[in-house]
């Protein structure tokens, strides 16, 4: 990650300067603000991950008509240690040439996940010559000392061996994908242990009774002392996703040191408001993802992966992985149809990416965390979204660098009816559902309310199943730029101006051009503003501005 300015000294040009082909993805910060930079402009990833076995080419054919029907732009797909070191030194890069080939043909960016030595905590794409040798790559050991199927972080050769697998993965990346298809790999998958706060075995309880390391305690504000000194209750949780954060970190800087490519970890998250202590502890969930910060300065961005359906929580959720270091990339969410709409809210939290999980005609499906199964109807609601960001995606992500933005998802649950993962939590204790939101511009608040006709004042009845959500840019104080699907948006003045007569000055319908060129096509007005500026399900862009008058 740098700024706008170090990454255009090191030959990243601005959004809107013309771009060669062969600039060198990066992630960009510029007054707190984030782009992701493909091709040298910022960049949308609409996205879909494939499910976890997708990555042979056999299986690519039951890819591709997904990612086409989703209108993505973006591919999440595993690479596995054990495919490409199936025997130790020996490596196939056979799968890459076929999925970075085919994902050229098709104009579709790559994000490749490392399957390795953490997937969802436990060693299972490590190639048999690391599972099978627990002597030479040592397991977790639990504090009354049974073996989990985890890998311990403090395993020397284990990393070494990772580090080298991966070095040779971004060696392939160097030397074959020189348009970079791949625009970011991300180290892991759900990093962490389940069932225990860390490794107990004779070395890491060694490794316990040190001081912590000075970046540590700096970042964290500690004085100096053991773990348990400085971290109390604390200390083996904070110990054990340190010392995974300065594993993930040596080999990602290792890998950037071949090819630099952007990076980021994805994490199994915990439920925010009531954790418990079942979640994968070591990997960088809300509680530690200052540790990891300060552990792993070489990984871009930790990416929340959702499956929580109800919006209190998703929101929350938001809220903790987009922050001033650390831009939002959702690199998993569910795909059935109460999480599409989340891609507007992730989108208000400045997220730069987005990316459905399980998004493959291979025949899985993870219910009840995602759909029951894939199919038309499950792609149709991403569908819709990403057909309506598709031609100005990149419009979007300069206008989420340069100017403020906000992105709403329609706040009821309409799912709990479903037997679903996580109750409906608002609903759960007797809330009445919100069916609409209220935005502060500045000079402007933006009222949006969702399941109202498009003529007359009904009061909101929100949309059932809840679907709705809006987008809206600031491009001056009183100009917007307004998208939305199944929602009314409505400018009221803030406090700061109610005392003047406003009016609606103009509403354009338009479009994006291939440039980035705003064209105009029609001007609302009449039944079309009296209403507030009502969206159904086609897709409309709008420029709205907002005038004060006097008599
Ligand atoms: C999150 C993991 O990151 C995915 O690889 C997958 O296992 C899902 N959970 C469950 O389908």
């Amino acid at each position: 990650m740098c700024t706008l300015s170090a990454c255009q000294n090191a030959g990243v040009k601005p959004a809107a300067a013309s771009q060669s082909r062969h600039d060198l993805p990066q992630v960009v910060t510029q007054n707190g603000r984030h782009a992701f930079l493909v091709d040298g402009k910022p960049f949308l990833m609409l996205g879909a991950q494939t499910n976890n076995s997708a990555n042979y080419p056999a299986a690519l054919d039951k890819v591709w008509p997904v990612v086409d029907a989703m209108h993505a732009n973006t591919l999440g797909i595993p690479v596995a240690w054990e495919q490409i070191e199936p025997e130790e030194g020996h490596f196939d890069f056979s799968y890459l040439d076929v999925l970075i080939r085919q994902a050229a043909e098709r104009e579709v960016k790559v994000v490749l996940l490392w399957f390795a030595t953490w997937k969802n905590n436990a060693p299972h794409y490590a190639p048999a010559w690391i599972k099978l040798n627990n002597q030479r790559f040592p397991r977790v050991i639990t504090r009354d000392g049974r073996t989990l199927n985890s890998l311990s972080p403090h395993g020397e050769q284990t990393l070494a061996a990772d580090k080298r697998a991966f070095e040779a993965l971004m060696t392939y990346l160097r030397d074959n994908d020189p348009a970079h298809q791949v625009i970011m790999v991300q180290v892991q998958n759900e990093t962490g242990t389940y069932g225990s706060k860390r490794d107990y075995s004779p070395l890491a309880n060694s490794l316990f009774k040190q001081p912590v390391p000075d970046t540590l305690l700096a970042r964290m504000n500690k004085q100096p002392g053991t773990w348990a000194e400085v971290f109390g209750d604390d200390a083996d949780e904070i110990f054990h996703a340190w010392s995974i954060a300065r594993y993930v970190d040596e080999i990602a800087q290792a890998g950037k040191a071949i090819k630099p490519l952007p990076m980021n970890v994805n994490v199994a998250l915990r439920n925010p408001f009531n954790p418990g202590s079942g979640y994968s502890m070591g990997g960088p969930t809300d509680n530690v993802i200052d540790v990891w910060k300060a552990g792993a300065p070489h990984i871009d961005m930790i990416s929340p992966d959702i499956y929580f359906r109800d919006h209190k929580t998703v929101k929350r959720v938001l809220e903790l992985y987009s922050r001033e270091d650390n831009p939002l990339f959702v690199a998993e969410i569910g795909n059935d149809q109460p999480y599409a709409r989340y891609f507007f809210s992730t989108l208000g939290h400045q997220g730069f990416g987005f990316a459905p999980f399980g998004m493959d005609y291979t025949g899985y499906a993870n219910y009840p965390l995602g759909a029951k199964t894939v199919n038309d109807d499950t792609i149709a609601p991403f569908a819709e979204i990403y057909g309506l960001m598709q031609s100005w995606s990149g419009v979007w992500a300069t206008l989420s660098l340069e100017h403020q933005v906000w992105g709403v998802a329609e706040p009821h649950d309409s799912s709990k009816d479903e037997k679903v993962w996580n109750a409906n939590v608002s609903q759960a204790k007797g809330e009445s559902p919100a069916y609409s939101q209220l935005l502060d511009l500045g000079n402007w608040d933006a009222e949006v309310s969702y399941g109202r006709p498009m003529f007359w004042i009904d009061p909101p009845a929100g949309n059932h199943p809840a679907s709705g959500g809006a987008l809206i840019a600031k491009l001056s104080d009183d100009e917007f730029l307004v998208t939305a699907l199944r929602a009314r948006v409505t400018f009221t003045p803030s406090k700061e101006i109610a005392s003047l007569p406003v009016m609606i000055e103009r509403v354009e319908e338009g479009h994006f051009d291939d440039q980035g060129n705003w064209i105009f096509e029609r001007v609302w007005n009449g039944d079309q503003t009296d209403w507030g500026l009502n969206f159904n399900d086609e897709p409309h862009i709008l420029k709205v501005k907002m005038t004060t008058w006097q008599e």
